[in-house]
């Protein structure tokens, strides 16, 4: 009998490995499909000194369920192995990975440079938290790379960004910064989070990126019904991340069960990724051509000014996000959202449900309106999470949004 573990390993396509890698059937005792749940906190050493082994690290095996669950790493390897690194953590949620890297990385006096546009709760991290503990950030417009050249100085520890960035899809050159910290900040990790395309439409690691960070809580859980993040890097930068960064200052421990869903989730990322950016590049078209519209942010449009870093950044697709500007700014986004009937309104992103949300009025209605547009984010921006439903319905109910919505050119 053969199994996996014995046969040659070569490299395998994206859906096999996230079917597959890590985990056989046949190597485990009752040939189960789906690898076993480990619901434990702790482990029994079968002698006093070999968990004193265990602790030194002379001896492999699991100590304690902070440090290391069976079922959690074989998420890690399975990520590891999607993302292209040498090893994955996996973190209780996108926040728990981007604070776990930070705390990992940064002491007193040293810099953060990010971009303008950030996720609301790590743009409050970066700046209202690192902040009380002597790191400075700064946020500078990093589609410009003059601009990120002059921010990079010797104490730049940590230049982070997103692309596709939330919620306004600004791309930044990942290759292009990634060159340019090597050169003018050796001492910099650049890190990516790569929530918005999954490993399967992006690879910042193979662009020269040092770490990427996920919430896996949006695509690559992919059904809404958990919290979870990734980090994904050089094995020996994540072993100090797990032994200190998460065992140490966040604590921020994956649920084993959680760990379980995200690997169910990944078996059909590439399916859903297809469907979701199918559908968001259908709504995208549809709501550009529409009166009630100022503008359309999808890289992948004809008109999108970023859309030739999109094809060599992203070459299978822009994924399943969509940001667009009403004509009648905030009462118009407030309108259109409760217009909507089938379309819900929430945040997250990457579930089955299309899910849509208003910026000013919703999750950055606490920052002045000078401060959202200086951010990237207008008073008329709506984001839009593609969902899995018949494509049909979500543009039908978007346009009898838009027609109840008072917009003007609504109807
Ligand atoms: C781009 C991005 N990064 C990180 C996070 C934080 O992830 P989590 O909610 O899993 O902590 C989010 C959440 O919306 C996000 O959109």
């Amino acid at each position: 009998m053969t199994t996996k573990t014995e046969g040659a390993k070569e490299a395998k396509g994206f859906a096999t490995t996230a079917i597959h890698e890590g985990y056989h059937p046949l190597d485990q005792d009752h040939g189960a499909l789906n690898p076993p749940l480990h619901l434990t906190s702790t482990y029994a050493f079968p002698t006093a000194e070999e968990g004193g082994r265990r602790f030194s690290g002379e001896a492999e095996g699991y100590i304690y369920g902070r440090v290391g669950n069976p079922t959690v790493a074989l998420l890690e390897t399975r990520m590891a192995a999607l993302e292209g690194a040498e090893a994955a953590l996996a973190t209780a949620s996108g926040m728990g990975a981007i604070t776990t890297t930070f705390w990992s990385l940064v002491t007193p006096g040293d810099e953060v440079v990010t971009d303008l546009t950030l996720y609301g709760c790590t743009f409050a991290y970066l700046t209202e938290g690192l902040g009380r503990f002597g790191v400075s950030v700064r946020h500078v417009d990093m589609t410009n790379l003059e601009t990120v050249e002059e921010a990079l100085g010797p104490k730049t520890r940590v230049v982070y960004f997103e692309t596709p960035a939330n919620p306004n899809m600004r791309l930044i050159d990942i290759a292009a910064v990634s060159a340019l910290v090597r050169a003018k900040a050796p001492d910099a990790q650049v890190v990516v989070d790569n929530t918005y395309c999954t490993p399967y439409l992006q690879l910042p690691l193979a662009l020269g990126a040092d770490i990427v960070v996920h919430s896996a809580t949006k695509y690559l859980g992919g059904h809404g019904d958990l919290l979870a993040g990734i980090i994904a890097g050089p094995a020996d930068l994540l072993q100090t991340f797990r032994f200190f960064g998460l065992k140490d200052m966040t604590g921020a421990v994956i649920s084993p069960f959680d760990a379980f869903l995200v690997l169910r989730g990944l078996k059909t990322l590439e399916l859903r990724m297809e469907r979701h950016q199918a559908t968001a590049r259908r709504l995208a078209r549809l709501l550009e051509g529409h009166p009630a519209v100022d503008r359309v942010h999808y890289p992948d449009l004809d008109s999108a000014p970023q859309r030739a870093l999109a094809r060599r950044q992203m070459p299978k697709g822009c994924g399943g996000m969509v940001a667009f500007e009403l004509n009648g700014g905030y009462a118009s986004g407030v309108a259109f959202m409760d217009a909507l009937e089938l379309v819900t309104r929430a945040v997250s992103l990457g579930d089955a449900e299309t899910l849509v949300q208003h910026p000013a009025s919703m999750t950055h209605v606490t920052y002045p309106p000078e401060e959202r547009e200086a951010h990237g984010i207008s008073d008329g921006l709506v984001r839009l999470s593609a969902g899995l439903e018949t494509p049909e319905d979500l543009e039908a109910d978007i346009l009898r949004a838009l027609e109840r919505s008072g917009t003007p050119g609504g109807h």
